[in-house]
């Protein structure tokens, strides 16, 4: 099989997306290429197979997706349909529906998302905004809120000069727009939809101009996680040439058409399982895929531990690894609760088990890490810290827990790499690593922004100099 045939086989497993031949042969062609030389490899060949044993997470396949994601988009692109939308929410909010909730997924560098604020703000109507895409540089561009003349090419005059600013030859989204607007980072097609602040499902999702790329796995995929995302009465706005299958329905809203779930919609189904990825596979040898059917029974225990309940919500997952052994996710989230009150051999016990499963899974090697660190076992923690970034050289908060048993280990050149490490892992764009489980949050309460102003404090240490 050619490289290029490798290529699109391993994009369609990793990202869902289907690349027209035509593809590999431009742009995405010398992009292999170069990348290729830079690393000193034989050919293309050889660079998709390092891919091949990174995670998507890695800072190779992040490049990567940036090129073979097509990203184009603009500001008020289809305005029409961005007004129905401002519209719904806003008569809602009127008839006392409280704050709306839009999940602006494939956002690429934010554009729709700030449009939709933009509108928003027009008609006064508070609403909580999260936007979403695969393409970790796309969203560092996004989170920036700068834009060149091209993308505000469609912006109406007036918008123009009440929501933008200049800065140089460029155009900044003003300050109250941008923090209308969070991102993060989300596979549409294998990731879970992402829960709203107050962790109750969207009023709208709007997925444009990115389910045209897809193969039809990947769509049902998709399809999936956006229904399970959505509120009972939510809509799904799409871009104008795609569609969505039964048992979504499409209705006529103002003119446009939006979906909804139909009377015969099923909102639990299978969804597929993302691709192991190694990157050795003589040290971590795959062992069958985990299950990632959705569970009724997990949720309920995550609802109960979003509301403090943490003892019954250790019984229930007590009970969902009990009649499936094999949810990954919830081992390590009955690992997480015991960690947190210091039930470091039960917790070790479920670590384990979720290790013995799937071996690939940074973020257990990370949990095993810190519980040896607070057993005091610091050449163990070293040890799953290290496993941690072979896995994944972007998990910024393994290798900040790396650098502190370092110290504790008195190696400070060791410690001061570590730092260096996590410092520019922390600052990469979308670099907030994604978790499976859950119940991670107070074992892990702190964001990229304090890693890396803390990494810079510790750097500048004398001892560390
Ligand atoms: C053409 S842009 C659309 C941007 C915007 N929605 C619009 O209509 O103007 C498609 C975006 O979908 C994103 N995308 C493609 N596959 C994705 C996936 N599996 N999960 C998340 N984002 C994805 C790409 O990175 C790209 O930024």
């Amino acid at each position: 099989m050619t490289w290029q045939k490798r290529m699109a086989a391993l994009v369609a497993q990793r990202l869902g997306i289907e690349l027209r031949p035509s593809r590999t042969e431009d742009s995405l062609d010398r992009f292999v290429r170069r990348r290729a030389r830079a690393l000193r490899l034989p050919d293309g060949d050889a660079y998709v197979s390092l891919l091949g044993g990174q995670t998507t997470q890695s800072r190779e396949f992040t490049q990567f997706i940036a090129a073979v994601t097509i990203g184009y988009t603009f500001f008020f692109r289809n305005i029409r349909q961005l007004k129905v939308i401002a519209e719904v929410l806003s008569e809602r909010a009127d008839a006392g529906h409280g704050p709306g909730r839009i999940w602006c997924a494939c956002c690429s560098t934010g554009e729709e998302a700030y449009s939709l604020a933009m509108l928003l703000a027009e008609q006064g109507v508070d609403t909580e905004i999260l936007a979403t895409d695969i393409d970790a540089v796309a969203l560092g561009a996004a989170r920036t809120g700068e834009y060149a003349d091209w993308s505000l090419r469609s912006v109406p005059k007036a918008l123009r000069e009440e929501y933008f600013e200049r800065v140089g030859d460029r155009h900044r989204v003003r300050r109250h727009i941008r923090e209308r607007v969070s991102f993060r980072r989300q596979n549409v097609v294998y990731d879970p939809p992402p829960r709203s602040l107050a962790c109750v499902p969207w009023d709208v999702i709007v997925c444009r101009n990115a389910f045209i790329y897809y193969t039809g796995d990947a769509l049902r995929a998709a399809t999936q996680h956006i229904m399970k995302g959505l509120a009972p009465d939510g809509l799904v706005f799409l871009g104008s040439s795609e569609s969505m299958r039964a048992p979504m329905v499409p209705v006529g809203i103002k003119g446009q058409v939006a979906y909804r779930p139909g009377t015969r919609f099923i909102p639990r189904q299978k969804t597929p399982t993302p691709m192991p990825t190694p990157r050795r596979t003589s040290r971590f040898r795959r062992t069958p895929p985990v299950s990632v059917a959705p569970s009724p029974r997990y949720d309920h225990a995550l609802d109960l531990l979003r509301s403090g309940d943490e003892k019954l919500a250790r019984a229930v997952l007590e009970k969902v690894v009990q009649s499936n052994p094999d949810r990954v996710p919830a081992w390590v989230t009955l690992g997480n609760v015991s960690l947190r009150v210091h039930a470091f051999e039960q917790a070790l016990h479920a670590y384990g088990e979720a290790q013995k499963r799937d071996p690939l899974l940074p973020e257990v090697h990370y949990f095993l890490g810190m519980t040896y660190r607070k057993l005091g076992d610091l050449q163990r923690a070293a040890h799953s810290l290290r496993s941690t970034l072979f896995l994944d050289p972007g998990f910024w908060p393994a290798s900040f827990l790396l650098a502190g048993v370092h110290g504790r280990l008195g190696n400070w050149e060791k410690r001061r790499a570590q730092l260096l490490h996590t410092l520019e892992a922390a600052q990469t764009p979308g670099s907030e690593p994604l978790f499976r489980s859950r119940g991670h949050e107070p074992l892990h309460p702190i964001g990229s922004d304090a890693v890396a102003a803390a990494c810079r404090q510790l750097l500048r240490e004398r001892r560390v100099a």
